[in-house]
């Protein structure tokens, strides 16, 4: 094993006294309980997620204090203070009310990182409805999958992305409303309504938001999280990204992906953070320049950014970046390469965290207070412990690899997997919650990842499932069969590849070099317009035959390996081969 490098928590520079200043005496005597008492309840126990992000702060000093600079891809800026968001949000729960909109619907934005984004998911939350979040980049397979399975009943979107729709609006029944939030229109309406609204006050049970995540078989699952998520989120936030009243934070991520809502949203705003929002795509002097102009103190990233922005080498020296204090990535592998680059550049280092759209709020982590160990993610939160155990669910000793579980209990564990009872019970093995993902603990219990155990992609830190992009490639008229896995890429930490079985009569016109290079291209093409700009192979290759099970199931392990270079293994089931 190489030898691990150690950073001590006493040579972080972290110019503030951590909100957790001592993880070992703090750890034992947590509890989720006591930490409610973090948050504003309605009688009765009811609670509301979207109220305590924003509301519950306006009769204090924070009202005035600005909770969101924006800036446009274009340029473009502007600010909102906490009591803004709360008049905004108020006008968007009142609009939809109007809609029609009862608790419980399913109310989906389909938007790029703009004010209406966020503002519309908390008048959702606030009216008791359930908000659902789709990434821009998703296309009409991706878009109709999604909305079918949620029954979504309105959807905010713009004109552009409504495009998208065209062909699948009529397939959609219980759709009932498209709202466009660049149609004047709309938007005189918008803020005709009144800014006044009575927040529903909710059962911490009940649901607040919908996130759709991939698995290895299957359309992608609708993941649901309760009001109660915010508690864990509202904690974390504090103690992990340690947000204090003078930092201004940024998160990188996109609210069509859990980080986007626990941490740009619901979390940190309850902590009254000043964030900044950037709808534009990734640049690193675009990035460079944001950190510097709006004085960036705390900023959440993911490694694949970080990876793009070593590659640009010392640009960051071009920019005054002194106001960095905290630095922390999620959502893939982060290499202690990419670690001590950031030490080299920031004289910080990346904080790695690990979770997952089912678990709602980081779960092992690097807080500041304790030494990092380049490479490991960390340590189980306050109010959550981890274990390595086998597919039995019985714990394995230290340092043997298994299956990373955790111990039900915390609040923003996910409620639901809509309409999927029983795909919601496969989590759970003996008392734990099983992960998907492997990996080990240490002798002082800092877990470290392998890999996943399942066939999930992860990509530029996107989780994708192979069965979606192989159902986009059968749709192709020269697609017989398909079978997708992920190829290690030092950039992206995995691409897509697809190896495809092509028709008869395609197979006898790829004898010809330059038709199959184009058809390669068109397939890959085919799938980032049908199904998602950021889903679709950057790799295609030809195969004879796909391997499979006697049942007829593609074995992607054995794409794999052989992808790899590596013994095919046990293939005792394959017909093929
Ligand atoms: O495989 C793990 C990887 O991302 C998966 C969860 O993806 P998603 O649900 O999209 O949520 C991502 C953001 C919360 C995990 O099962 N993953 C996440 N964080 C890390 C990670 N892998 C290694 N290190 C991490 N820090």
């Amino acid at each position: 094993m190489e030898e691990i490098e150690i950073l001590k928590a006493s040579d972080k520079k972290t110019r503030l006294i951590p909100n957790l200043p001592d993880y070992k005496s703090l750890y034992p005597n947590f509890s989720w309980e006591r930490a409610k008492s973090e948050l504003a309840w309605f009688p009765g126990g009811k609670i509301n997620a979207a109220y305590n992000a924003v509301d519950r702060h306006l009769d204090s000093s924070a009202c005035d204090k600005i909770a969101l600079y924006w800036e446009g891809d274009k340029g473009e800026k502007s600010t909102y203070t906490f009591s803004q968001l709360a008049k905004l949000s108020n006008q968007w729960g009142n609009y939809l009310k109007k809609s029609g909109v009862v608790k419980g619907d399913r109310v989906f934005i389909f938007l790029p990182r703009i004010p209406d984004l966020f503002t519309s998911f908390l008048g959702i939350l606030k009216i008791g409805a359930v908000a659902g979040t789709l990434f821009s980049a998703f296309q009409q397979q991706a878009l109709f999958d999604r909305l079918e399975d949620s029954g979504a009943k309105i959807l905010i979107t713009n004109r552009e992305l409504s495009l998208r729709l065209a062909e699948i609006r009529n397939k959609l029944p219980e759709l009932k409303q498209v709202v466009i939030v660049d149609d004047n229109d709309f938007q005189k309406n918008l803020s005709a309504e009144q800014s006044d609204l009575e927040v529903m006050p909710m059962d911490p049970e009940d649901n607040a938001f919908m996130l759709y995540t991939s698995g290895t078989t299957g359309k992608p699952k609708g993941v649901v999280h309760k009001h109660l998520a915010i508690l864990s989120q509202h904690v974390t936030a504090y103690h992990i990204l340690d947000l204090h009243d003078e930092d201004i934070y940024w998160c990188t991520a996109d609210p069509g992906w859990v980080t986007g809502i626990g941490y740009t949203i619901l979390g940190s705003w309850s902590n009254k953070a000043s964030e900044v929002i950037f709808s534009g795509r990734f640049d690193a002097s675009r990035w460079y320049q944001i950190l510097q102009d709006y004085k960036v103190t705390i900023w959440y990233t993911a490694p694949t950014a970080v990876r793009m922005l070593m590659a640009e080498g010392d640009l960051p020296k071009k920019y005054n970046l002194t106001s960095l204090r905290h630095i922390l990535s999620v959502g893939e592998p982060l290499n202690p390469e990419a670690i001590r680059w950031g030490l080299k550049m920031f004289g910080l280092a990346f904080h790695d965290t690990w979770w997952q759209t089912e678990t709602g709020c980081m779960c092992l982590v690097n807080y500041i207070c304790n030494d990092t160990k380049l490479g490991s993610m960390g340590l189980p939160i306050l109010g959550l412990s981890g274990g390595i155990v086998d597919d039995r669910g019985q714990e394995v000793p230290r340092k043997t690899e298994g299956n990373i579980a955790l111990r039900p209990g915390w609040p923003s564990m996910m409620k639901e997997i809509w309409k999927r009872p029983e795909k919601y019970q496969s989590y759970f093995v003996n008392g734990w919650y099983i992960s998907g993902d492997r990996g080990w603990e240490d002798e002082d219990g800092y877990f470290w990842f392998i890999g996943r155990s399942d066939d999930v992609i992860k990509t530029a830190g996107e989780r994708v499932g192979p069965f979606e992009v192989e159902s986009a490639l059968i749709e192709h008229p020269a697609v017989v069969e398909a079978g997708v896995i992920g190829k290690p890429d030092e950039l992206r930490g995995e691409i897509i590849k697809a190896f495809v079985d092509l028709k008869d009569e395609y197979k006898a016109k790829i004898a010809d070099k330059s038709y199959e290079d184009q058809l390669k291209i068109e397939l890959s093409q085919y799938v980032k317009k049908h199904l998602a700009g950021h889903a679709y192979p950057r790799e295609v290759e030809f195969i004879d035959k796909l391997p499979k099970t006697r049942s007829g199931k593609i074995m992607r392990r054995i794409l794999k390996a052989k992808e790899m270079g590596q013994p095919i293994g046990d293939t005792s089931t394959l017909e093929e081969y």
